[in-house]
């Protein structure tokens, strides 16, 4: 057992923290009181690789293992929550399915151009009755003279309003539930396909999260992905690797929220003394690092084992790694506004954003109570 980073990823997380310093921090609190899309970060990340971070450089991507992934999503959060979640989804919901599922010409058209970050990418299976329950998706998708012809609407979609490429789920075949759906790839000015209301959030302000709706919107047959009645399966597998992005997200906030309180404590004197004296701050400092520390064992392990192809064990670790990190943060960023007193509840300190853009970390691509579900049904199977 080694727990030292590769050179690789020495070289990653070092890249992704000057970055997270120099330039997302500065402007994390800028972009989440006026909700703009950080275009200016997605430039700059582009060109650091951090848009097809796993992919082959056949294709423009930075052909780096999971775990560098996991340390950039993690180092970025670190700086920007918001940032980090539109890395997460664009390289672990959409290019996924797509270098796994996609034909060879699919990915020589699409990837080159998500790889750099010219083009952005999202996934779709929520929908309005359709959370959870994956399985429960009523957009349909009929085959109509060789082509596919969808209608529906999803919701919640991360970087739904700016990407270039979506990856949605559709009902193809009635009545057969899960066995009934299958994926597809819709390019952004295809007629019938279009953006719709952009939700109001309270955290992650500055990443983009809409409706698409499809109205008979015609697409290619060959942009199904995999096989017909095998898009819940893609869906699963997807967000076995998404949730190790959410979890180095939560991570990278419960760091940033960790790294303040301390230095906050070290400064703040109250009856005379720096808070940092105090055991009931020194009691808070110590479980925030202790549960900090365990949490990135998890999350590294989880992405470590998401290139050895062993399904059952990455799913349960994916989803222990999702569930422990993001839990922890909650914990983190409440104990980090604890320690700031008053002024952790204003604006002037970056710990209650630190707090909002944690919450989401729980519910998004698969709440706590799902994750839970999807580990006890693997350490069950294992007996
Ligand atoms: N990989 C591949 N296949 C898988 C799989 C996986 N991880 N997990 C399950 N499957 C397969 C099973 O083998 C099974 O196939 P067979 O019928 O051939 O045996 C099939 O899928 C059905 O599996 P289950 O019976 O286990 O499915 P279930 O209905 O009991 O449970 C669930 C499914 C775990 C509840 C699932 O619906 C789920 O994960 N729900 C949460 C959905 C979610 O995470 N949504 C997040 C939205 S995305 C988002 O938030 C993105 C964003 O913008 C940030």
């Amino acid at each position: 057992m080694d727990f030292k980073l590769t050179e690789e990823q020495s070289m990653v997380k070092d890249m992704c923290r000057k970055f997270a310093d120099n330039e997302l921090k500065p402007k994390a609190a800028h972009y989440d009181k006026t909700h703009e899309f950080p275009w200016e970060h997605v430039k700059k990340l582009g060109e650091m690789g951090m848009f097809g971070v796993v992919y082959s450089e056949e294709y423009n991507g930075a052909g780096m293992d999971y775990p560098s992934y996991a340390i950039a999503v993690e180092e970025l959060s670190r700086g920007c929550a918001s940032t980090g979640v539109i890395i997460s989804a664009h390289n672990s919901l959409c290019l996924s399915p797509i270098n796994y599922f996609a034909s060879p010409e699919i990915k020589k058209k699409v990837l080159p151009k998500l790889c750099t970050g010219e083009w952005l990418g999202c996934f779709g299976i929520t929908e309005p009755n359709a959370g959870s329950d994956a399985a429960g998706t009523t957009t349909t998708a009929e085959l109509k003279n060789g082509k596919w012809v969808l209608n529906g609407t999803k919701n919640f979609i991360t970087n739904g309003g700016v990407a270039n490429v979506a990856v949605v789920t559709a009902v193809t075949d009635k009545g057969q539930g899960a066995k009934g759906l299958s994926f597809f790839i819709i390019e952004k000015g295809t007629p019938g396909f279009s953006v719709g209301r952009t939700e109001e959030k309270l955290g992650i302000c500055a990443s983009s999260t809409t409706e698409l709706v499809f109205e008979n919107c015609e697409i290619p047959e060959e942009n199904l992905l995999g096989k017909r009645g095998d898009g819940f399966k893609i869906a699963m597998h997807t967000l076995d690797g998404g949730r190790v992005g959410i979890a180095a997200q939560a991570l990278g906030i419960a760091q940033a929220a960790f790294e303040e309180s301390v230095k906050y404590a070290n400064e703040r004197q109250q009856f005379k003394q720096k808070l940092s004296n105090f055991q009931a701050i020194q009691w808070m400092i110590a479980d925030m690092a202790t549960e900090i520390e365990a949490a990135r064992l998890l999350v590294y392990q989880a992405a470590t084992l998401i290139g050895t192809g062993e399904r059952q064990r990455y799913s349960k670790y994916a989803a222990m790694a999702k569930l422990f990190a993001s839990e922890v943060s909650h914990r983190v960023t409440h104990k980090a506004i604890q320690i700031f007193g008053g002024y952790g509840y204003t604006r002037e300190y970056p710990v209650e954003r630190f707090y909002r853009d944690a919450r989401i970390t729980e519910i998004y691509e698969g709440t706590s109570e799902i994750q839970r579900l999807v580990i006890a049904s693997n350490v069950i199977r294992e007996f």
